[in-house]
């Protein structure tokens, strides 16, 4: 078997397996219907409308609420900042969302920026020194901060000071300018790339679990409720067993739905309408994508069920061997589809069910 790189790295002059890949970016679906990340039509006013602004309309997580709202206590009562927070976990689970609510819980205002927009030192500073007492500043992809950024943000977070070095080499001269005591939350997909110093200095560190379908039931019916959308409770669950587990697919499956129902004058979306209307959008009774089920075809009918490594279903599928690893294993693996052995990824007994494969009985023994 040839060895087939992933899509970052140079390709082996002559080996490239060109008509695989070709093949592979050729049949996915038009449209990501699945993927957590943010759609360009998600990023408006709408979106913001439906996003919960209190603890009481954030579902789930509850190991998370329960640790920020002892900590939002205690900082309260002993009148202080709140510790800084890193949050991580897979795109859409309520990161960001989670940050504004920490804002507004504790009364103070919040500033949300991501880690490309802060490529030279000056856009940190600028942040930096505008913040007011007690302030959020929200960071999302923390992990890619770059290092001179990540220097500033040391003794920022530390000791609420901001260092500026000014001149060269003998004539340089450190200058310590003092800030606001803020709150710095951190959001990533990939707590792994961090460096520990910038870990080491987030005093609550907490990560973000795929939702239950009752959660995202209950998450669907108040999104349906803020959109003035009739949903039956056998409705909102058949949409989120297609969810992924995530509250970001969760509402905009819904909102395919309801088109759906709209154009066809269906009324009230109960479950029957809500599984054509999904399937009509091929989105699978599990949640899984193009990808996910070439994936796992991949492992099944050309490894015969794996081991298989990353970089080989990162050609199969077309997609670099990140997104594979922060997106579409995390979800296959929850759900027991998929297992991370020391020689690779497996595919489950349950795979093979779902993807109308008949189990073979050496699979059953090795997991
Ligand atoms: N716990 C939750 N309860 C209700 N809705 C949620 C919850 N978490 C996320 N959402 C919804 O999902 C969307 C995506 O959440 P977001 O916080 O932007 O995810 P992340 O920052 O982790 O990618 C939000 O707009 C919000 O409407
Ligand atoms: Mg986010």
């Amino acid at each position: 078997m040839a060895i087939i790189s992933s899509k970052k790295q140079p390709p082996e002059p002559g080996k490239q397996p060109k008509q695989q890949r070709k093949s592979a970016k050729a049949s996915p679906p038009q449209e990501k219907i699945l993927q957590p990340e943010t759609v360009k039509d998600e990023q408006g006013k709408k979106e913001e409308s439906i996003r919960p602004q209190q603890f009481r309309d954030y579902i789930g997580q509850k190991d998370l609420k329960d640790v920020l709202e002892i900590a939002i206590k205690a900082a309260k009562f002993r009148g202080e900042v709140l510790d800084h927070l890193l949050l991580y976990g897979p795109p859409g689970l309520g990161k960001t969302t989670m940050a504004i609510i920490l804002a507004s819980e504790m009364g103070v205002n919040y500033k949300i920026t991501s880690a490309p927009a802060l490529e030279r030192p000056r856009d940190i500073m600028g942040l930096l020194v505008n913040l007011k007492p007690g302030d959020v500043l929200f960071i999302d992809e923390i992990h890619r901060l770059s290092r001179m950024t990540e220097e500033i943000l040391y003794p920022a977070m530390e000791d609420y000071r901001l260092d500026i070095t000014t001149g060269k080499g003998s004539r340089a001269r450190t200058r310590s300018i003092p800030l606001s005591k803020f709150t710095l939350v951190g959001a990533t997909t990939r707590v792994g790339a961090l460096t520990s110093p910038l870990r080491d200095r987030f005093g609550l560190v907490q990560k973000l679990r795929f939702y239950e379908v009752d959660e995202l039931s209950q998450i669907i019916l108040r999104t349906a409720q803020l959109l003035k959308t009739l949903v039956a409770e056998d409705g909102a669950t058949e949409i989120a067993r297609r969810s992924r587990g995530t509250p970001r697919i969760a509402n905009r499956l819904l909102k395919r739905v309801r088109d759906y129902a709209e154009v066809k004058s269906l009324g009230e979306i109960n479950e029957s309408v809500a599984a054509e209307a999904l399937q009509l959008f091929q989105v699978d009774p599990c949640g899984l994508d193009w990808t996910d089920r070439r994936m796992l075809s991949v492992i099944i009918e050309q490894f015969n069920g794996g081991p298989v490594g990353l970089e080989t279903i990162a050609a199969a599928t077309g997609e670099d061997t990140q997104t594979i690893e922060e997106v579409y294993e995390p979800y296959l693996m929850q759900i027991g589809y998929l297992s991370r052995t020391p020689r690779g990824r497996v595919a489950t007994p349950a795979a093979y069910q779902h993807l109308g494969f008949k189990p073979p009985n050496e699979q059953m023994s090795l997991l």
